[in-house]
């Protein structure tokens, strides 16, 4: 069994990779931004097909209650809240919380989304998609690269199809995403032990479709995307590739 970490955990591919990787039996350290989502995420996990060989135990209980401590209640399942709005924090948050010495995988499924014309977008608003979609995703790739190394472990970064095409209102979302497929070209050709997937989801039933639908001023209708579900299978076959071959890049379109 392997060690995975996943980041965007308490949102709907990230979650739905989590539930796949635990139903699997592998460890999960699960992030996000809020102790309480991810605590509910924790709960929801480990109700599931391992219930039977959950104990209950606190990793660094001195640090329970702030960002960097990492809690948990199931062996397999711990969460670790980080904000990525924050990329300077997170190494500190990560010597806190005692990262195992091997991982085997880090999905990196955190994003927002916020639409505007490039003459309404503020620095705010481009720091946000940069430093969270972007950022974040290189400053964790580096703090993590020795237990990947040393687990010879895979990198799966969930892009968008903004991340191939950059449409009018959707600038500082598009160009993190650019960012991160360059992110990943780079990591793959640097670091020849470990496999780096693109993964450029289409529209997908979550959370963060609903609010790009109302900024859109359109109806959601989940029914009219793909499932979180159907995309962390493609997450999860990425992982699961035979030892000799890698999944480099691969798109996903939703099917009405
Ligand atoms: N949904 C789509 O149509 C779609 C399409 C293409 C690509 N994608 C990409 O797929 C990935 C997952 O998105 P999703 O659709 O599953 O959206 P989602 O349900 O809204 O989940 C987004 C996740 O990112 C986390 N996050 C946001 N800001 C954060 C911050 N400052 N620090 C830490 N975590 C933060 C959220 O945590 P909180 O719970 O704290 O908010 C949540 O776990 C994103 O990279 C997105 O760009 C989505």
């Amino acid at each position: 069994m392997g060690t995975y970490l996943i980041t965007g955990a308490t949102g709907g591919i990230g979650g739905a990779t989590a539930e796949l990787l635990r139903d699997r039996g592998h460890e999960l350290i699960l992030t996000g931004r809020s102790p309480e989502r991810l605590a509910a995420v924790q709960q929801r996990l480990s109700g599931g097909a391992h219930a039977r060989t959950q104990e209950i135990r606190q990793v660094n209980s001195d640090h329970a209650s702030g960002s960097g401590a990492r809690t948990a209640t199931d062996t397999r399942v711990t969460t670790l809240p980080l904000d990525l709005a924050a990329p300077r924090r997170l190494e500190a948050a990560l010597a806190v919380a005692g990262l195992p010495a091997r991982l085997d995988g880090l999905v990196y499924a955190a994003g927002v989304a916020h639409l505007d014309k490039v003459v309404d977008t503020e620095t705010d608003e481009w720091i946000e998609h940069l430093s969270v979609n972007l950022v974040s995703a290189a400053e964790l790739t580096r703090l993590l690269l020795p237990a990947l190394r040393a687990a010879r472990g895979q990198i799966v970064y969930v892009n968008s199809t903004a991340g191939l095409r950059a449409n009018p209102r959707w600038a500082a979302y598009a160009a993190s995403k650019w960012g991160l497929r360059a992110l990943a070209d780079s990591v793959r050709a640097e670091e020849p032990e470990i496999r780096v997937t693109s993964f450029f989801p289409g529209r997908t039933a979550t959370e963060m479709q609903r609010r790009v639908r109302a900024q859109e001023g359109a109806s959601y209708d989940p029914s009219e995307f793909a499932s979180p579900e159907s995309m962390a299978r493609t997450v999860v076959a990425a992982l699961e590739t035979p030892r000799d071959a890698e999944v480099t890049e691969i798109t996903v379109r939703p099917r009405p």
